[in-house]
């Protein structure tokens, strides 16, 4: 594996879920295949689980880490060509790119989208040119559109926790203060919809998520009606697509609560992280027994060091 941006780069999920579970069983199994092999993560946003689930499980692969945080201690980049550096930035994406590949055996990236200007967003313009540039296999960390080590976590917890063979997954939005991106949720539907799940896409009007991540999801603005018989609940806000990156005012209550569970399938809820406490969801929901947020959480570093034990075989 050379790149691993989003669920299109997995030959087999389902193999690579289970090598998942496997080094979650046997972490140290695989510690030569890391010695003098170094990977460089690059962080242009802030992060807890990511830069820590990926230097955990770099580590238990017997690898090197490097963590630089771009946005606060490296040069201002210019990722734009033919244009005269007077401004803010310092350097070219292409030489920085392209000197971490000289330092690194594999680069993993994180970068935001603007939520300014969608197809700049959703045609991964920095993810991209670091993939152009660095000149060796690339990690998402989580680009404009996508989280997919968060989103195969997300699926080797449903793998895990599932007490039926094909479990009804429900994904709902969830209200917040401030326009979020849709990367996390674009890409958990996109592995739903690849996985043996029966997948839901509950949100208000006015935040369908676009439909290149959907296809197979049954898609409502009733979150009721949703919830019915529903195994896992993954519960996540998001700005809308269109118009992009905006938020309306939405007049019902999305936010989760105890009451809103009794209609499920006893079902377990699910967010990424970090959540906002009684905005996003309810304090009862987090502290009480369905919640498996931070099993979920857990479950980031076998995401990331199947990911990597697969770049580190291709590498030779
Ligand atoms: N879920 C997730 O990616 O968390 P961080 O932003 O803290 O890395």
């Amino acid at each position: 594996m050379k790149l691993f941006s989003s669920v299109n780069d997995v030959p087999d999920v389902q193999l690579l879920v289970k090598e998942a579970l496997r080094l979650k069983q046997n972490p140290y199994a695989h510690k030569d295949l890391g010695e003098n092999k170094t990977i460089a993560l690059v962080f242009l946003n802030p992060s807890l689980r990511t830069r820590m689930s990926t230097q955990k499980a770099a580590l238990n692969l017997g690898m090197n880490v490097m963590v630089l945080n771009m946005d606060k201690e490296g040069w201002a980049l210019e990722l734009r060509d033919n244009v005269i550096m007077n401004g803010t930035a310092v350097e070219h994406i292409r030489e920085a790119a392209a000197v971490m590949g000289q330092y690194a055996d594999i680069i993993a990236v994180r970068s935001f989208p603007g939520l300014k200007d969608r197809d700049e967003d959703y045609n991964e313009v920095i993810f991209n040119k670091f993939v152009e540039f660095c000149g060796v296999p690339v990690v998402s960390l989580e680009s404009a559109t996508r989280h997919p080590l968060q989103s195969l976590a997300d699926l080797i917890t449903i793998t895990e926790l599932k007490k039926r063979d094909r479990p009804k997954v429900v994904l709902t939005w969830a209200p917040h203060i401030k326009p979020l991106p849709q990367a996390v949720p674009n890409s958990f539907a996109e592995w739903m919809c690849r996985a043996d799940v029966e997948f839901t896409i509950a949100n208000p009007e006015g935040y369908e998520l676009c439909g290149d991540f959907t296809k197979g999801a049954i898609i409502t603005h009733n979150q009721h009606e949703a919830l019915a018989d529903a195994d896992f609940i993954y519960v996540k806000n998001w700005s809308a697509y269109e118009p992009y990156g905006k938020v309306s005012p939405v007049s019902e209550d999305w936010m989760l609560t105890n009451e809103r569970l009794k209609i499920t399938n006893d079902a377990k809820i699910m967010h990424c992280l970090p959540v906002r406490r009684d905005l996003e969801l309810s304090s009862e929901i987090l502290n009480g027994s369905s919640s498996i947020v931070v099993h979920e959480a857990g479950n980031r570093v076998w995401a990331a060091q199947a990911v990597l034990k697969r770049m580190l075989e291709g590498l030779g």
